[in-house]
């Protein structure tokens, strides 16, 4: 089957992401996840701006109840599938939880190895605490993308997957955090699970883009993970969550036709089977035999 026209975006380099403010006019930034090889083309060949290989692999793909199980091999691996599609997308792999939280020496290492992996850049969770690790990042040239509001991979410390800063002092503590991960060098901001309103006094206040997903209109961007908006993931979903088609309910149908085809005898027909040249059944007695 021959691709689609390819819809190739502009802003596959962190100095164009970088540059991107929706307030000077710049349309917003398109990111979806993808953790393989035929998603990565599905979102290159859709024109998306970055493919993150986020830790949401654990839960959506590998079955987990939250992302804390993966570790950085399990990402390296999916980001190196992602990257052998060669999308042209700016391609983020996902530091999981523990591999930039001990010192800015391991983080620097374990981002090394999502880069090897084919990322041309990282992103990890949290506020003006990761300060040093995003300057190490920084400093050994692997740009970083932050991620505020609800961070995943705080699950247990938050108490389950809640919406954040819903009060004004949070939410003017993550303005704080967010003006620290930009000052310390993120290029860009992913904020999740945020009121619309905190989300937009965030975006006002840093210079480089911010990313929302749960996280309201007034983004520089928006992310969905892949399943999601494929509506490959069936069971309930967040109310941020928007989905552009019902890809699970059509691979059930598909799959059920194919069991009864088989156990109806209609699958494979003749023009999906292999036959020998007529010579070649002559010589094995076969034409006019089992024909
Ligand atoms: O891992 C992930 O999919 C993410 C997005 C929710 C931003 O971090």
């Amino acid at each position: 089957m021959a691709p689609s026209a390819a819809i190739p975006s502009a802003r596959r380099t962190v100095p164009a992401v970088r540059a991107t403010k929706v307030r000077r006019g710049d349309a917003p930034l398109v990111m979806v996840t993808a953790y393989d090889a035929p998603g990565a083309r599905i979102a290159s060949e859709a024109g998306v701006d970055m493919i993150l290989v986020g830790d949401s692999v654990a839960m959506v793909v590998l079955g987990y109840d939250d992302t804390l199980q993966v570790t950085v091999e399990d990402l390296a691996h999916h980001t190196a599938a992602v990257a052998r599609a060669r999308p042209e997308c700016l391609i983020v792999g996902d530091l999981p939880w523990m591999s930039y939280h001990v010192s800015p020496q391991e983080t620097v290492h374990n981002a090394a190895a999502l880069i090897r992996a084919g990322a041309q850049c990282v992103k990890l969770e949290g506020g003006r605490k990761r300060v040093p690790m995003i300057e190490a990042l920084v400093d050994a040239e692997i740009p970083v993308v932050g991620h505020l509001g609800l961070t995943p991979q705080s699950v247990h410390a938050m108490g389950g997957f809640r919406v954040q800063a819903k009060e004004s002092e949070a939410a003017l503590q993550l303005v704080a955090d967010a003006k620290a991960l930009q000052h310390a060098g993120c290029f860009a901001i992913v904020l999740e699970g945020v009121p619309d309103e905190v989300a937009r006094m965030v975006t006002e206040a840093v210079d480089v883009p911010t990313v929302g997903i749960g996280a309201g209109r007034h983004c520089d961007g928006q992310v969905l993970v892949f399943h999601d908006l494929l509506g490959l993931e069936d069971r309930v979903a967040p109310k941020f969550v928007r989905r552009y088609a019902s890809l699970k309910g059509q691979a059930v149908e598909a799959v059920a036709a194919f069991a009864a085809d088989v156990r109806g005898g209609a699958f494979p027909d003749d023009s999906e089977s292999y036959h020998l040249s007529v010579d070649e059944a002559e010589a094995l007695s076969l034409y006019g035999g089992a024909h």
